[in-house]
């Protein structure tokens, strides 16, 4: 049977769920992706797209499964290596619904009630249905059935995390030691990536810069990058979004000659945008190249899913039989 990998405390079986949200961004990138991306070189990473979870939100089958996809086929883009990382489509890997079941009946309805991303939806108008409500037992689920010990997450998200813990810790005490208590590793900086217009760059805000798409489109976000008003001959504010966009690029050497173009005059913000789309149009060219090369060759995307499913499996029945013994659903001697 599996056991987790941890060798002297150092090597950490990190999870994260990722939501088949479509057109990937610099938020994304930043906040999350490349975070994940650089722990498969010194953790166990545990990482799947969660087409379960969109269910409670995505209602065309068209879409989810491009969506779903497409998400995988940009994570492979980005880096993600199958062969050091267990990447795999939450649904491949069903055992998750029947742990959620078990999870739901020591998850406290009042603590449901409670939770801040449940009662946002409500408070919008949208009527709520149980896949909605149960969410977070579903994500509990998703953590505690692959012995998740580090979840990297947003900010938003911390309340989930909290959840988990809140579910695995009465189940241990209610049926024994099962689960493993799981920490949110939640990144500062997630929550600092600007969008064009300044705000915390998300979908919902339409101010998203895409990683991938369409040359002309993604440069004409670029010129409707926020700055000041400025003239030339003027020094320029550093605290706007131009400026912290493309320090993401730079190493602090550059930042501070950006720095320094920003505060002497003579800085054009239109030439600016232009270096700064060039500069980005480089950093993700290699990867722009494996997308499109991923995207013709399917087959391989495909059968590493399916490896990751199948590697996925084995730690879920694992966590599954033992809390099935726990609970008295194992009757056979
Ligand atoms: N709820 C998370 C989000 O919206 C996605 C998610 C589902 C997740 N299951 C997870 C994240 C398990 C971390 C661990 O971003």
């Amino acid at each position: 049977m599996e056991t987790l990998p941890i060798y002297g405390g150092v090597l950490k079986r990190v999870l994260s769920g990722i939501q088949p949200s479509g057109d990937l961004h610099l938020g994304n990138y930043f906040g999350m992706m490349s975070r994940m991306i650089t722990y498969q070189e010194k953790h166990d990473l545990f990482c799947f797209i969660v087409n379960y979870h969109a269910l409670t939100t995505v209602k065309d089958k068209e879409l989810l499964e491009k969506n779903t996809i497409q998400a995988a086929i940009d994570f492979f883009a980005l880096g993600l290596n199958p062969e050091k990382s267990t990447f795999w489509i939450q649904s491949d890997v069903p055992q998750v619904c029947e742990s959620t079941w078990l999870l739901s009946n020591v998850t406290n309805v009042g603590m449901l009630e409670r939770a801040t991303s449940y009662k946002d939806k409500l408070s919008k108008g949208i009527s709520a249905n149980v896949g909605l409500y149960s969410y977070p037992i579903l994500m509990a689920s998703d953590i505690l059935l692959f012995g998740g010990e580090m979840v990297p997450v947003g900010k938003d998200q911390k309340q989930h995390i909290e959840m988990t813990r809140d579910i695995a810790e009465k189940f241990n005490q209610q049926y024994g030691d099962v689960f493993v208590i799981p920490d949110s590793d939640i990144d500062k900086r997630s929550h600092l990536i600007p969008g064009i217009d300044g705000q915390k760059m998300s979908k919902s805000y339409n101010n998203t810069i895409p990683i991938f798409g369409d040359e002309k489109k993604i440069r004409k976000r670029f010129m409707s990058i926020v700055t000041d008003s400025a003239d030339i001959d003027e020094p320029k504010d550093i605290n706007t979004p131009i400026f912290e966009l493309y320090s993401l690029f730079i190493n602090e050497n550059e930042q501070k000659e950006l720095k320094n173009r920003f505060l002497q005059p003579g800085l054009r913000y239109g030439d600016l945008k232009n270096e700064f789309f060039e500069c980005f149009w480089e950093f993700f060219r290699p990867y722009r190249d494996k997308r499109d090369y991923l995207m013709n060759h399917k087959d391989y995307v495909f059968s590493s899913l399916e490896q990751g499913a199948k590697k996925a499996s084995v730690v879920a029945n694992d966590f599954l039989f033992k809390a099935k013994s726990a609970m008295g659903l194992i009757y056979r001697d």
